[in-house]
């Protein structure tokens, strides 16, 4: 690996290498890195200023924003609104698409986001992250709710920052997943980790066990079946979705969070988190399905949509929905006509 490769210069040679390839992402994910920068100085010092805590307003899933949670939004999209980059945005945190000012020059693509993942975490110095996904918009007239509304299969580019024990940028335009880490000393992202493949069978498993009363039995089944297994399996959770999928593409595992009896779409947004992580982990040869076929197929009805999520470690993912399929008396999801 070459010593010294920031995020820029390895766009510009992907660009060489892939002269047909779908975009040119060089100026828009240097828009991006500012803004990973501007959120990563922010959760790094969040004990020291006043960033910790709840605002006291809640946001269209009614869950309570977090201060941070604001923040990372609105440096997101002060960030990226008059890059020329961009046609419109639509964030986790806001109820509609957020449409760029007539006084920046418009792009052509779409920006979808969720600014902080794992706020439950913030105030604890847990790992926390940002979730992007980019969609070409059509060329036509100003960007409608009705162009984010795509299959993830569609996605252009999809990636995350995951502020941990380091910073890191993770993102595939659909030539592999490469990783980059921030040197704080510079101040720029090196390539760290090129070409990330995830094992095709894990040893870890991830999913909220407080839910079990609420699991249909083709998750209980999956579960046990870990547990008994011959192969040593551990379980790990963080409740930060950003942070438990890249230890999973990293060290090979499942995370689910499965649609159960309390929660009959999951609990994770399929434009914001499911769409851009489906990618990532099928460029690094895993895969990530409903329960009933595969997330990136599945075409959105609304902005703000849930989804199941089974995700990781491709033979681990098959084996789960293979459970899954077999349960009794699940509710059927729609999802996949
Ligand atoms: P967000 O902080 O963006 O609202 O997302 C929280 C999500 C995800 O990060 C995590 O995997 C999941 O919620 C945890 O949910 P539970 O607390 O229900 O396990
Ligand atoms: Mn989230
Ligand atoms: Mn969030």
């Amino acid at each position: 690996m070459p010593i010294g490769m920031t995020l820029t210069k390895f766009l510009l040679e992907e660009q060489r290498k892939y002269p047909g390839s779908s975009g040119n992402f060089t100026g828009l994910f240097s828009d991006l890195v500012v803004a990973a920068k501007v959120i990563s100085r922010e959760v790094n010092r969040a004990g020291l200023i006043d960033i910790l805590g709840a605002t006291g307003s809640k946001n269209i899933h009614g869950e309570e924003v977090q201060k941070l949670d604001e923040f990372a939004n609105n440096a997101v999209i002060k960030t990226m609104e008059h890059g020329g980059h961009l046609a419109a945005m639509a964030s986790e945190e806001m109820d509609d698409i957020i449409t760029i000012h007539s006084h920046y020059p418009k792009g052509r693509y779409l920006l979808l986001f969720d600014p902080l993942d794992g706020s439950s975490n913030i105030d604890v110095n847990v790992c926390v992250g940002t979730i992007f996904s980019i969609l070409k918009c059509p060329p036509d007239g100003d960007a409608t709710e009705a162009d984010f509304l795509k299959p993830g299969v569609e996605q252009a580019a999809a990636g995350y920052i995951l502020y941990g024990s380091s910073t890191m940028f993770v993102y595939t335009t659909g030539h592999g997943v490469h990783g980059f880490t921030l040197d704080p000393g510079v101040g720029e992202f090196i390539l760290s980790h090129e070409d990330i493949t995830v094992p095709e069978r894990g040893g870890i498993y991830s999913i909220n066990e407080a839910n079990n009363k609420h699991w249909y039995p083709g998750t209980s089944l999956y579960i046990e079946k870990l547990k008994s297994a011959d192969k040593p399996c551990t379980a790990r959770y963080i409740g930060s979705l950003v942070a438990d999928f890249h230890r999973n593409l990293l060290k090979g595992g499942v995370f689910l969070y499965p649609s159960d009896r309390k929660s009959k779409n999951g609990k994770l947004r399929l434009l914001y988190e499911a769409n851009p992580l489906s990618f990532i982990a099928e460029q690094a040869g895993g895969r990530a399905s409903t329960g009933d076929g595969r997330v990136l197929d599945v075409v959105p009805t609304e902005l703000h949509q849930r989804t199941p999520l089974i995700i990781g470690s491709r033979l681990d993912v098959e084996e789960a929905e293979g459970f899954w399929k077999r349960q009794e008396a699940k509710p059927p999801l729609d999802l996949h006509p």
